[in-house]
């Protein structure tokens, strides 16, 4: 694997699956690797707010024999107290890895560059590359193996659905957007996810309405109608939203057997009904737990020795 893990696309099929064949052993066998990064310091330089992304690296890291350092937004301010590049040049000095969660895509490659240690995407507003390798997880192991699959993303086009995208058509699994006009993912993102899909003999298709998504699906996933830093947006985004929740009526379109997956937080009763979010077709608090065991392999991949 390359020094940083920034993009999906930027993931060899072969690379992905060695990825979830070393989670699957993590998974089995916690034991076996609870000294594979001893001695090892993980940085997190968050500047949003996280639940899963933040305490699955952190108790993953502690896991594995590691120790990591949260650092909140006003502690290293980044960017204003000093540059970003100079960021990632001292805590080289100190540290094995960072996983930063930022808002511009730019700012994760920026420290990437400058950092000599790996840098791990946790969330920009372009991609969440972490959560996509979780769900990718997931799904094979509910499913059993990607072949012939569809997964319907019904919502925004947003980061999620980006290293979606990606995922999906780097492992030939179909995709069948419902996105309201407007609101569709990145069209260079859709370009070169619809390239690489064809390359493994699956199709991207792009709806601006949930049902035709939905019908056939294997998986249903879905994301917030109003993603971090969107806060002032809301009102819009939601009446452009409307007809694109995840309910019982939606989930009748899909195959039978259809897993519902979110990749939290949700807003319930908006993007996605309790009744689904709980029901037995539910898959997505696996999905969360999840997160940690594929990012225990990231840290092995990127930080082991
Ligand atoms: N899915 C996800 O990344 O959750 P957090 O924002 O809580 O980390
Ligand atoms: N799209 C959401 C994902 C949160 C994990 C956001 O960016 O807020």
């Amino acid at each position: 694997m390359a020094k940083d893990l920034i993009s999906i696309k930027d993931l060899t099929p072969s690379e992905i699956k060695e990825i979830f064949s070393l989670t699957d052993q993590l998974k089995r066998n916690k034991g076996k690797f609870s000294k594979e990064l001893a001695g090892k310091t993980l940085a997190l330089i968050f500047q949003k707010p996280s639940n899963r992304t933040r305490v699955s690296f952190e108790v993953g890291m502690f896991q594995l024999g590691g120790n990591s350092l949260y650092l909140a937004p006003n502690e290293i301010n980044l960017g204003v107290r000093e540059s970003i590049a100079d960021v990632a040049k001292t805590l080289s000095r100190y540290i094995d890895g960072i996983v930063l969660r930022t808002f511009e895509h730019k700012n994760c490659i920026e420290m990437a560059r400058a950092a000599s240690v790996p840098v791990i995407n946790g969330l920009t507003d372009f991609s969440h590359p972490c959560q996509a390798l979780a769900d990718l997880y997931t799904i094979k192991e509910k499913l059993g193996n990607f072949k012939d699959l569809t997964l319907a993303y019904v919502g925004d086009g947003n980061n999620v659905c980006n290293s979606l995208l990606f995922a999906c058509a780097k492992l030939g699994v179909n995709v069948n957007l419902g996105c309201p006009k407007g609101y569709e993912p990145d069209s260079e993102v859709l370009k070169d996810s619809r390239s690489m899909a064809k390359m493994n003999d699956a199709n991207i298709n792009l709806y601006n309405n949930a049902f035709d998504a939905a019908k056939g699906a294997d998986v249903i996933y879905t994301d917030v109608w109003v993603s971090m830093g969107q806060e002032k947006e809301a009102d819009v985004r939601k009446q452009a939203f409307q007809g694109f929740q995840i309910n019982s009526e939606l989930v009748k379109l899909a195959n039978k057997g259809a897993i519902i997956m979110h990749c939290l937080p949700a807003h319930r009763n908006e993007e996605i009904t309790n009744e689904v979010m709980d029901g037995k077709n539910s898959a997505i608090f696996d999905q969360a737990e999840n997160r940690m065991h594929v990012q225990k392999a990231i840290l092995i991949e990127l930080l082991g020795s």
